[in-house]
């Protein structure tokens, strides 16, 4: 065999096995991106990122009261663990009228808290403070609270949950800001 021939079969195995190494790496890239692009499709429906999840009672929040409630996240992985456990406020105007608030501040997520002598939802993180009624007080938060659709049923109360409530396209979970302070009960 000519030194050339040895040099073009050399060649042709090394673009082989470069041929076959892009193939396996092509097919690793596949599977995530694929269920990424699934993910954006099966996202919002029902069993999916989004789904009723129930309270308990509506007994147990009193009228003209705003109370911590927590609930399972419908979206689980397998390492989630305690994770899963959600907490939101959950506030009765009157009879089946409801507020449920996401408990994150709508400024960087930081978890808000309820303080009924000032009537507030204070956040510890930067200071933002949001009204009774979810709507923004003070502070770095751009906009209000966010809220959880809610429906009363029998008795119970479920809210619609899954997705983590972010300014961003879910708007199901966007809570329109009051047109005026008079509308603050
Ligand atoms: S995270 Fe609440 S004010 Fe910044």
């Amino acid at each position: 065999m000519m030194p050339n021939d040895t040099n073009l079969s050399r060649r042709g195995l090394f673009m082989k096995l470069g041929m076959l190494f892009n193939g396996v790496v092509a097919a690793a890239l596949a599977v995530p991106i694929g269920r990424f692009l699934l993910s954006s499709i099966t996202r919002g429906r029902a069993n999916g990122y989004l789904d009723w999840v129930s309270l308990g009672s509506v007994n147990q929040f009193p009228e003209g009261e705003t109370r911590l409630a927590t609930f399972r996240n419908p979206l689980v992985m397998p390492t989630d663990g305690k994770t899963v456990d959600t907490a939101c406020w959950v506030r009765r105007v009157e009879g089946d009228q409801f507020q449920v608030f996401a408990v994150n501040c709508a400024h960087l997520g930081c978890p808000v808290r309820w303080f009924p002598q000032s009537g507030l939802f204070m956040c510890p993180c930067h200071g933002g403070a949001y009204y009774r009624d979810g709507s923004r007080a003070s502070g770095p938060p751009e906009r209000g609270l966010f809220e959880y659709p809610y429906k009363v049923e029998n008795g119970l109360i479920t809210i619609q949950a899954g997705e983590m409530p972010t300014p961003g396209p879910n708007a199901s979970l966007n809570r329109k800001e009051p047109p005026c302070a008079c509308s603050r009960a």
